[in-house]
């Protein structure tokens, strides 16, 4: 990959509650992978994120909780970046939709934006009619409403979005509507919206989400889940328009002067993904550049934008979000001229994470029945790499996997401590015992030797493909598969043994261990980036183990000096914290 310019996004979190593993699982783990690798590529990045204060989440939770709404989203953005930031997972900029200081800004952009679209004429402003609770004198905008599903009978309906089958809905849709403020059947009355004009916009969504599906090189990297779902959706039904206008005061208010858009915001969904684009410009401007540098990132065609989704965010991403974009453009080319927004190089979603706790029955993460764990709480105990380790070891790439309480202790003591963190500990506590601390001389290398050495090039080769595909699971495999091998090594070759017999073949054997941990420092970067940074002080490879390419190629010299050694991973023991 020759040096680029990418934007990495990861989905805004509602500011409404604490996050959990399933969270980490969906979008930001393997957005922070994606981001370090790049960095370690060369590639200019900015990875963007913060919280979606807006609409009803955060408005029903701050009802519940009887405390003013900005308090509530103030409360939860500052927790859930000390989440990120205990993780290790570092966005360029951390913003949120109706922070103080964001909130202004994101306004303007936000409206700039409505506004494109209504003068391309792609709003159709209607009469309808709504749902209105007549005891709580509102009407029912998306998650104040719940039903069954006209589509899949779920359930789980909501005003606007279906849990059972992902799907889009219009709350008029909704069977047996029920008000979540006061549990009683709301009743219709008349309002007026501004939808947007997805079927006219759907020809063209179609084309280039069909492109992403043939093209070898653009397509062949989209998961075959995002494609079905947004692909599927146009063939079998075609886009209904979709309002992108509420009856709520949270919010952006809408930007027209007619007195039917007075008290009205834009649909949290609509101004959601724009915070990606107006954090970007605050980014900017914190950076002492200018707001309207956002376009660098966001109207450059040579800036790709990849877009890190749960899988209950496809739908908004992969169509909503590109006809938005779309809906701006003044040309007809696709993926957006130079001065336009671009459309998303890739939308990568995970699917969703379940959990199991020993003894228990594998189950939903809910927040109400207490089955999650809990970032805050996990990183009150343990270091942040094991959990990294253990959610991309399991991530939900293609379909839900389950957090197993005991498979994360079991791999955290077998894998990380006894493959990956045994091998770093035996080389070094070795070189440090019979070479001085010194990467003993590599003389001449013997089939044997010289496998290894090939490992190492074949595995960076290999987790490099694996990442510039964004299978993360597969990577990480790949990287382990050198500590193995390189485990693997050291007993076969038994330095152990030879220092008694022959210091030159035991010298050997230490200076490959050395080469293949050097080059596992630099893959286990993106996953494990604590651990690697800790690593590379003992290897005193602090200057160069980030630079990816030099992973399997650049050697550690004969006579490198090395620092002390110090145990990587600890055994743990699940008692601490999952006891429930
Ligand atoms: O599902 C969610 O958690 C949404 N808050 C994601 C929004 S992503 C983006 F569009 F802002
Ligand atoms: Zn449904």
């Amino acid at each position: 990959m020759a040096s680029r310019r990418l934007l990495v996004t990861a989905a805004l979190p509602y500011s409404n509650g604490r996050l959990h593993v399933g969270h980490i699982a969906g979008a930001y783990l393997p957005a922070d992978t994606y981001v370090r690798f790049l960095r370690m590529k060369g590639a200019e990045v900015r990875f963007i994120c913060g919280s979606d204060d807006n609409g009803v989440a955060a408005l029903k939770t701050a009802r519940e909780r009887g405390i003013p709404v900005e308090e509530l989203t103030a409360h939860f953005n500052k927790r859930q970046r000390l989440d990120f930031e205990g993780l290790g997972i570092r966005f360029d900029i951390y913003g949120g939709t109706h922070q103080v200081d964001f909130a202004e800004l994101h306004e303007k952009f936000s409206q700039d934006f409505f506004l494109k679209i209504h003068e391309k004429g792609l709003f159709t402003k209607k009469r309808t009619k709504q749902l209105y609770d007549t005891q709580a004198d509102q009407f029912l905008p998306d998650r104040f409403v719940k039903g069954k599903c006209p589509h899949c009978a779920s359930d789980k309906a909501f005003g606007d979005q279906c849990e059972g089958c992902g799907r889009a809905l219009d709350q008029i849709e909704l069977i047996d509507p029920v008000s979540v403020l006061t549990n009683t059947a709301p009743e219709l009355r008349e309002t007026v919206h501004w939808y947007l004009r997805l079927d006219q916009i759907q020809g063209r969504l179609a084309e280039w989400l069909a492109q992403k599906k043939e093209s070898a090189d653009g397509g062949a990297n989209w998961r075959p889940v995002v494609i079905n779902q947004s692909l599927g959706r146009i063939e079998a039904e075609g886009l209904p328009e979709r309002a992108m206008t509420r009856d709520l005061t949270w919010g952006v208010p809408v930007p027209l002067e007619d007195p039917d858009a007075e008290g009205k915001c834009l649909y949290v969904w609509f101004d959601a993904p724009i915070g990606y684009v107006s954090f970007t410009a605050k980014h900017c401007l914190n950076n002492g550049e200018a707001e309207a540098d956002y376009a660098n990132w966001w109207k450059d065609p040579e800036c790709s934008i990849v877009h890190f989704i749960g899988e209950d965010n496809i739908v908004f991403h992969a169509l909503t979000w590109p006809a938005m974009l779309l809906a701006t453009h003044d040309s007809e080319s696709l993926q957006g001229e130079k001065g336009e927004y671009q459309l998303p190089a890739n939308v990568v979603a995970n699917s969703f994470l379940n959990i199991k706790f020993p003894g228990k029955d594998e189950e939903k993460i809910s927040k109400s029945r207490g089955t999650a764990v809990w970032i805050e709480d996990y990183l009150q105990h343990f270091d942040p790499d094991p959990l990294r380790y253990y959610l991309t070891a399991i991530a939900p790439e293609s379909a839900r996997t389950a957090f197993d309480v005991d498979d994360f202790i079991a791999r955290n003591n077998g894998e990380l401590v006894n493959a990956l963190g045994n091998f770093f500990n035996r080389t070094l506590t070795f070189a440090h015992k019979y070479f001085e601390g010194k990467v003993p001389a590599a003389g001449d290398l013997e089939d044997v030797d010289k496998e290894l050495l090939t490992k190492c090039v074949e595995v960076a080769k290999n987790t490099t493909e694996h990442l510039e595909a964004y299978q993360f699971k597969a990577g990480l495999n790949e990287m382990m598969s050198l500590a193995r091998t390189g485990n693997l090594y050291f007993d076969q070759t038994k330095p152990f043994l030879s220092r008694k017999t022959d210091m030159e073949a035991c010298g050997r054997a230490i200076n490959c261990c050395l080469q293949a941990a050097r080059t596992l420092t630099t893959l286990m970067s993106p996953f494990l980036p604590e651990s690697a940074e800790k690593v590379a002080g003992m290897l005193n490879i602090a200057d160069t183990y980030q630079d990816w390419d030099a992973a399997g190629q650049d050697l550690l010299a004969d006579g490198h000096a090395l620092n002390e050694a110090a145990i990587l991973f600890k055994k743990l023991d699940a008692a601490e914290l999952f006891d429930n």
